[in-house]
This record gives C-alpha cells, structure tokens and sequence, in this order.
C-alpha cells in the first residue's frame, strides 16, 4: 500500500517514507536505518549485512532503525494483547508514533497506551482493527463531534457469515468451514470466529473506544454459531427469516451491556441481505441512527487503514 500510493502520499501530503525495520519472530529484528529495499521485502528477501544481526529485542531494534511511525500488525493475542502491547509501548517511549492493526492492545491497555502517545505528544492509531479501513474511531472525534453514543449493533465477523450462508445452500457445518478455508476468509483454525471470539474483541474495542467504557472481554456475553445445526439455519431461511451472528452494546444504568450471538433477522432487516466478507454496524447516537457498510473487503482495506492512519499521524 505504500508503494502504491507513493505518488500520492508525496504530490498531495508531502509525505515521503523509507522502511527502516521489518520484525517477526521467523525473521527477527532486521533494521537498516538508511532503508530496506520494500520490493525485496515483499519478495521475503532480507539484508546480508550484519548491522541487523545485532539486535536482539524490540528496544535494540527500534534504537537502531529510528523510526517515526510503528506499524503493530502481529497475530491477536486475545488473553493479554502481548508482546504486542509492549512492543507499542516500546515504539512511543522511543518517539515513534503507533499503528497498529491489532485489537489486543485496545482491549487490553487502550487507556495506557493513548495516554502514553499524549503524553510524548503522539499518535496511538488502529483504524483497521474494526471494518478493517472504514473510518470507524477517525469518524467520532473529527466528523461526529459532542455526539453521545447509546448503542451499536454490528455483522463483524466474515468467517461466520459465510458459514451460515453456505450452510443456508445445503453445506454441512464442517463443509461449510471448509469452504470458508477455500476462499480464503477463514483461517486454518477457525475457532476464534466460530465461538465469537473475534466478534466479542471488537465489540471491546469499540466500547472501550468510542462508549469510554472500560469493558473485559469477559463481560461479553458470547454465543458462537457451533451450535446451529443446518436444519435450523434452512428452517429460518424457509420462514422467512435469516440467522446472523449479531454484536450488540448498549449503554444501560449499570454500564454497557454487550453480546455476540445468533440471532434470526427477518429479510427487512438490512443486515439479513449482507453475505460473505461483507461487514456493518449501526451506531445508534442521541441526534440520529447511522449505518455503515463495507462491501467486501480484503486485506487491502487493511493495509489502506493502515495508511490512513499512518497519513494522520504524520501529518
Ligand atoms: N487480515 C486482515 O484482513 C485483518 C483485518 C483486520 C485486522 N487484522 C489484524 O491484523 C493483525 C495481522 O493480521 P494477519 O492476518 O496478517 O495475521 P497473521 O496471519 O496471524 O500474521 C501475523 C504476523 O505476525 C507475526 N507474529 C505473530 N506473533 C508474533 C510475535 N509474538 N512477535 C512478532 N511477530 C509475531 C507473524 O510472523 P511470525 O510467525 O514470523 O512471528 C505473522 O507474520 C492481526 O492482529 C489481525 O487481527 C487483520
């Protein structure tokens, strides 16, 4: 994504950017402060030079590679959001602003880690970490301004989708995985969308963020869609109906009430017509409601909600 827009980040924003760092745990800590070749990187070739070599954790890489944007993309690590929250951590005490598409350290160390990127006076971005580029957290500071939040109700996990829709068609539940798998939606394995893992992280994120609640993954209440068998799924379909995996929050006088699980929705609901990676939420705000829909995303929108808020950072 950053070599695509390339131009664009240089002719309209004045941007211009070297990659001075590339870790994980196969490749290790490889930095070059005077910048990696990025179409080498892509084609996982990495420098001879035994500069890099001498990194050994994330705080001697990030002191030699000298960046001033971190981009946090490792795997979720929904028990205790690590080492990816100290490997943000390490980022903005070095002067590095953080991008991150993770949702663990949302979940886990949000206030923390916004009130350390402040207080360095920097950014701690994840635009991608819910609907992948669609501008979810950039929307409420900037575009929704004194707004107050009462609720949401989202499609957010693609996995599940395409499961009951292939199981709708007449797939087994585990053919139906398996087609998931095929298409590249689903990962080898599937359990954390399947049991609504996925979906209950970002139901926390968004709480966390945009409700100011301090919500654990915990006080989710969580149902996946194992249980479902495909004859109740056709059973809906033939009524009229269509299950989903729904994600819910509501603000109530005890605090938020969040959950994640299946649900029938009559065919007039906007949501039963969405299938495969399609996602959406409404947003139920005191002055209107607002509903957003991102059609088919792939890991390109990722990567380009990456590049958003790495544009909002820098700039
Ligand atoms: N794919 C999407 O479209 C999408 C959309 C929204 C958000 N996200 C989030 O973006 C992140 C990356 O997604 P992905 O699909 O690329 O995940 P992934 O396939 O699990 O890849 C994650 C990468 O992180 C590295 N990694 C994992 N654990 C690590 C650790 N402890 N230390 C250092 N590196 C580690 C892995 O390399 P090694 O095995 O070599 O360590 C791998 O290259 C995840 O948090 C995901 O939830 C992804």
């Amino acid at each position: 994504m950053l070599v695509a827009k390339e131009s664009e980040l240089r002719g309209k924003y004045d941007i211009e950017w070297k990659i001075t760092g590339v870790a994980s745990r196969r490749i290790g800590w490889v930095a070059d402060p005077n910048g990696l070749d990025p179409q080498s990187i892509l084609n996982h070739q990495w420098p001879e030079a035994p500069a890099w070599k001498k990194c050994q954790n994330v705080r001697q890489w990030l002191a030699y590679a000298d960046p001033s944007v971190f981009f946090e993309i490792s795997s979720l690590e929904r028990r205790t959001g690590q080492p990816a929250i100290d490997h943000i951590k390490a980022a903005l005490e070095s002067g590095a602003h953080a991008v991150s598409a993770n949702k663990g350290p949302v979940v886990h160390a949000y206030r923390e880690l916004r009130d350390l990127a402040r207080s360095k006076g920097l950014k701690f971005l994840f635009e991608s970490t819910v609907m992948d580029g669609t501008p979810i957290f950039s929307m409420f500071p900037h575009s929704l301004p004194a707004v107050e939040l009462r609720g949401f109700r989202g499609l957010l996990n693609s996995t599940s989708n395409v499961v009951l829709t292939e199981m709708e068609k007449g797939l087994s539940f585990d053919e139906a995985v398996k087609k998931a798998q095929e298409i590249g939606v689903a990962e080898t394995d599937p359990s954390d969308d399947l049991d609504g893992w996925d979906a209950a992280v970002k139901v926390a994120a968004l709480a966390i963020v945009l409700m100011d609640e301090p919500l654990r993954l915990d006080q989710v209440d969580r149902t996946g869609i194992r249980a479902l068998t495909p004859q109740q799924v056709r059973a809906a379909r033939a009524a009229g109906m269509r299950y989903k995996l729904i994600c819910r929050a509501e603000r109530t006088a005890d605090g938020v009430r969040a959950s994640v699980r299946p649900e029938q929705l009559p065919m007039t609901d906007p949501f039963a017509l969405l299938e495969g990676t399609t996602s959406a939420i409404r947003f139920d705000l005191d002055v209107f409601g607002l509903s957003i829909i991102e059609h088919k995303p792939g890991v390109i929108a990722t990567a380009y909600g990456l590049l958003a808020d790495f544009i909002r950072a820098v700039k």
